[in-house]
């Protein structure tokens, strides 16, 4: 009788809980994630998720280049569902090679032109989530220890003084360095362009794998100046660091992050969900309670104080169907390899 009665509670109180909405969903089985934004917005994300749909959520965190090169090796036999964030370009790189499946989402009348326009030139197969200017930051304390004066410009950072103290990424792993080589080719013309680079090559202290990793050098003072995305730099002002971001005074390019579904998921359906939940004002707003200040493509997110603005930024226009061809990425980077990377300095 005992028995009966304490079984009884516990329906009562599952049923309770179920009508309360505290009972987690159902499990729904599970959806395959490639994330390429930085780590805190990614499991903040999976969290949200699995909490309100029951899907269950493998993910991992890599850098645009190195996602594109995974999905395009695993093709054959495709392991990966979402690729969620990270740059445009090689995401167009993918529609345009075909490993990535086309799908117009319900809340695609929701999103900024930028972001449908993402979504249109790599018919249907890419959709912008968020956008960002490209900069530099300097750690103030390390820039004022080499004695040169505020850096405002590209051309600041070829300073002889700051041999060895400038820090990016490796364009062929990362999409942040990417948009750099197409930025500057854009601004100065391939032959100047390549010239500034190559210049820009003495005073650089590493190429990292991920694209934020120099704002964190920058912030610790490993480096004097790190070439990120804005946004990457203003999350290490908002911790503290004793750091200053610069929107370039000769002009920047910018990205639009990107997610796309890969051809041939296994988990196709979940991916739909991932894919409509992650263009909704709730799940793009949880970029900024994880530090994270890009301009959300959903014109119903609240674009967070802390974003650069980019109306106040002096803009390329930036040609991303042309820099996302295969062709041309593939052209970039090698000339890049052969004149820029293995340059003795
Ligand atoms: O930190 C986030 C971010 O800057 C995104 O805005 C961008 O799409 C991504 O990182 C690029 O990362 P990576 O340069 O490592 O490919």
């Amino acid at each position: 009788m005992a028995r009966k009665v304490s079984r009884l509670g516990g329906l009562a109180l599952a049923g309770f809980l179920f009508l309360s909405g505290w009972w987690p969903a159902a499990a729904q089985g599970t959806v395959v994630v490639y994330c390429g934004v930085q780590e805190e917005w990614c499991r903040a994300a999976v969290s949200a998720f699995e909490r309100e749909t029951g899907i269950k959520v493998a993910m991992t965190r890599k850098s645009a280049g190195e996602v594109y090169a995974q999905i395009k090796a695993e093709s054959a036999n495709p392991r990966g569902d979402v690729w969620w964030g990270g740059t445009g370009d090689p995401h167009m790189t993918a529609a345009e090679e075909e490993l990535t499946e086309a799908y117009r989402s319900p809340k695609l009348g929701e999103l900024q032109d930028w972001a449908v326009r993402q979504w249109e030139q790599a018919k249907g197969r890419t959709v912008g989530i968020y956008s960002g200017a490209l900069g530099f930051g300097y750690n103030t304390k390390e820039v004022a220890a080499k004695k040169v004066g505020e850096p405002k410009c590209w051309a600041d950072l070829l300073d002889p003084k700051l041999k060895d103290e400038v820090q990016v990424a490796d364009p062929n792993s990362s999409g942040t360095a990417y948009t750099l080589l197409a930025t500057i080719v854009q601004l100065m013309g391939e032959e100047k362009g390549f010239e500034y680079l190559k210049a820009l090559h003495r005073n650089v202290n590493q190429y990292t794998k991920s694209g934020a990793a120099p704002a964190k050098a920058a912030a610790l003072g490993e480096t004097a100046i790190g070439i990120t995305f804005m946004h990457d730099m203003v999350t290490m002002v908002v911790d503290g660091a004793p750091v200053k971001v610069v929107a370039p005074c000769e002009g920047t390019g910018y990205e639009i992050g990107s997610m796309s579904i890969v051809k041939g998921a296994r988990n196709l359906d979940n991916a739909k969900k991932w894919y409509d939940w992650a263009l909704s004002p709730a799940a793009q707003e949880i970029g900024a309670k994880a530090k994270n200040y890009q301009v959300p493509s959903n014109r119903n997110a609240s674009i967070p104080a802390e974003a650069p603005k980019l109306g106040e930024i002096k803009l390329i226009n930036f040609d991303f169907a042309k820099y996302g061809t295969s062709e041309e990425r593939r052209r970039l980077l090698s000339r890049w390899d052969r004149e820029v990377k293995n340059l003795p300095k």
